[in-house]
């Protein structure tokens, strides 16, 4: 619940600080958004996702659950309940990280130059997130490791967060060169006046 209460503080605040009011003509129009938006906030929900299995993996004492890689003593899901949630927080972890490249990856060519930057960032922290989880099991959860694991996840989700809501705000298409974008607002003022 904390994290989906920050989650929406900072929605608020984006819409409150980073977004401009929509200054184009084609955004009076509502033509707002980018390509990226949805793949950008379906990472924003796995993360979500994914901290919430790591938050019942560390409240039920299952962080030490299974100590081999990538499987949990040759099972994909593991032999009992503990092994279970680890797995799967691991499983959510790998469809996290995989979706937030694609995202991240269809940003690059859709989004605004802010868009680009909060993915991009965000899908570095999910790097260093999944090198913080194994060194977590790997020294056997030492408390700066824990913490440093937890505080990541937070940053991750925050950033992903941040570009889903700007890329849905984007006023215009940033993949178009300014002088098609003119033409292109031009074009559907004129035929949707
Ligand atoms: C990349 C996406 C990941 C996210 C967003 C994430 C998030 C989280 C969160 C929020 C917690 C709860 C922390 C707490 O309550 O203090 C947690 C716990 C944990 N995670 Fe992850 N995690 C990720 C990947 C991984 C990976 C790849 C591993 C590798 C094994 C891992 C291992 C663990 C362990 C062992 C715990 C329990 C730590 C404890 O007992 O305090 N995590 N994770």
């Amino acid at each position: 619940m904390a994290m989906a209460l920050l989650g929406v503080l900072t929605i608020l605040a984006v819409l409150a600080i980073l977004a401009p009011a929509p200054q184009t003509a084609g955004a009076a129009r509502g033509n707002t958004g980018d390509g990226a938006a949805p793949a950008l906030a379906l990472t924003a929900l796995l993360a979500f996702v994914t901290m919430c299995i790591g938050a019942y993996v560390s409240s039920s004492y299952a962080g030490l659950a299974c100590l081999t890689f990538p499987s949990c003593d040759g099972s994909l899901l593991g032999h009992n309940a503990a092994q279970l949630v680890q797995m799967l927080h691991r499983i959510a972890a790998g469809s996290f990280a995989l979706i937030a490249l694609i995202a991240t990856w269809t940003s690059l060519s859709v989004s605004s130059p802010r868009v680009r930057t909060f993915a991009i960032l965000g899908c570095a922290l999910v790097f260093v997130q999944i090198v913080l989880g194994f060194a977590n099991v790997a020294w056997q959860l030492p408390l700066a490791l824990r913490e440093a694991h937890a505080a990541n996840a937070q940053l991750t989700f925050l950033m992903f967060v941040i570009a889903a809501v700007l890329a849905a705000l984007e006023p215009v298409r940033a993949t178009e060169p300014l002088p098609e974008r003119a033409a292109a607002t031009a074009q559907r003022i004129a035929t949707n006046p």
